[in-house]
Parts: structure tokens; sequence; C-alpha cells
């Protein structure tokens, strides 16, 4: 049966680590199906114009091998539509990309591109992908994500993250109070909630207790935590707290 509040673990870190040292190891399939045996809802998986991390083989390689749902990150270019068109993925997340970032550091401007963002979805929606859009916990932005056909927001959580990470517990209730309020304006529009970025098990309980959130999706931190206790334990650990926020 599938679960209330879904985590999608996301394996490009796993990449990141490999493509360090060029080579084949450590693999993100392996880790894409160790994630799945620990409860792995969905496997999450970033395709970057620059392919830093995830590469071209590792999406034929997950779509090949996953019994989860492949979410694929991706950029609204012509390339990456191209790409998802052939493989057809579960679900596709928009992101914005910008080379010179070291992670997807805002949501994506939808209200400023909507015309060309309802045709580059279109066809995605077509192919029997769920399509997503990564954006700010902002009212217009949720609004052009309805108006453009998306099924899914999926809700940027760096800046609640950020905030509680230094401390700044204002600034954390805040984006917090926004997140909150959002997650249910949007889903009064009949769009489906998720969240992510810079989630850790210390915030991550406040998110998965907001009830229109159906899915979380984790990576650098459990990649990180995997170092000390394993990617197992570290994902059942993940599980069990957002079980927790949600019970
Ligand atoms: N959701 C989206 C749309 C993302 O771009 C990312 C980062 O690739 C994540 C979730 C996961 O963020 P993190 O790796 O910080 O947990």
């Amino acid at each position: 049966m599938a679960r209330e509040l879904r985590l999608g673990v996301n394996i490009d870190h796993v990449a990141t680590v490999r493509n360090a040292r060029g080579g084949r190891l450590p693999d993100p399939v392996r880790a894409a199906k160790l994630a799945e045996d620990a409860g792995a809802d969905g496997i999450t998986a970033h395709l970057r114009e620059d392919r830093r991390h995830i590469s071209d083989a590792d999406i034929d390689a997950l779509m090949a091998e996953l019994t989860v749902p492949l979410n694929l990150e991706m950029a609204a270019t012509e390339e990456m539509q191209a790409i998802a068109l052939r493989h057809r993925p579960h679900a596709v997340c928009i992101v914005p990309e910008r080379r010179e970032e070291r992670t997807t550091e805002g949501g994506l401007e939808v209200a400023k591109d909507e015309n060309r963002l309802a045709h580059f979805i279109a066809p995605l929606r077509e192919a029997g992908s769920r399509v997503s859009i990564f954006i700010a916990a902002d009212r217009p932005q949720i609004e052009a994500a309805h108006r453009i056909g998306a099924q899914v927001i999926e809700l940027h959580t760096g800046a609640y993250c950020d905030a509680h990470a230094e401390g700044r517990f204002d600034d954390r209730d805040r984006e917090l109070a926004r997140l909150t309020e959002m997650a249910s304006f949007a889903d009064s529009l009949g769009l489906e909630v998720h969240a992510g970025h810079g989630l850790t098990y210390g915030d991550v309980t406040p998110i998965a207790a907001l009830p229109q959130v159906k899915e979380l999706n984790i990576g650098h931190f459990l990649i990180g935590e995997a170092i000390f206790v394993g990617l197992e334990a570290s994902i059942r650990e993940m599980r069990r707290i957002m079980d927790a926020a949600r019970g």
C-alpha cells in the first residue's frame, strides 16, 4: 500500500564521490537498490546539464534496475526533455539550474516563464510522467505552476533548513509558517505537495508533520550520515522520524 508520506532518496552524491576519482565506484545504482531495501518509496536523481554527478548511463541503469519509481530532476531544456521522453520515468521534477551554483539554490521562476514551461511540460505529461515543479513557497509561483498544468509542486525547504542550522530561529519559524501556509494553499488548488532540500534528522519533523505533504526528497544529509552509520541505517532513521512526525 502506498504510504501517506513517501520518502524519495536522492542518490546524486554517491555519484559525486564516484566522480571525484573517475571510474565506477561507489555505484549510485547499488545505493539506490539498498535505499529501496531500507524503505525508500522512490529514488530521485538529478541529471545536471554539466553531468557533475549523475550520468546518462546512471539514468539508463536506474530505469532498468529499480523496482520503486524514479523521480528524474532536470532543467527545462530541450536536451533534458528528449531524455525524459525517451525514458518516461514515473516522475519528472523541473528545477532551475545555473552552472556556477553548488546545488539548486532557489525555486523555479514559473511565473516569469509560464508560456514556455506550459509547452515544455505538456509532452512529458502526455508521455505518462507525473510533472513536478520545484518552487519557493510563494503564492504567485504556486498559482503559475497550477496554471501551466503541473500535477505536483515541490516546496524548496532550503531557507528553512539554513535558518535552523544557523540558529536563526525567528527566520526558521517564519519560513516554516510560510511553508505551512503555502502547502495548504497548493493543496486547495488540487496540487500534490512535496518538499525537499537540505532536510536533516534535526529539522525534518515539522515538515513531515504537514498533512498536505505527500513526499519528501532527501539526499545530501542521508549520504553524508551514511559515512558514519551506513546508508541503510541512515535511511531507516529518517523514515522513523518521518513516521513519528506523522503519527
Ligand atoms: N529536491 C530537489 C528538487 C532538489 O533539487 C534536491 C537537491 O538535488 C533535493 C530535493 C534534495 O536536497 P538535499 O540533497 O539537500 O537533501
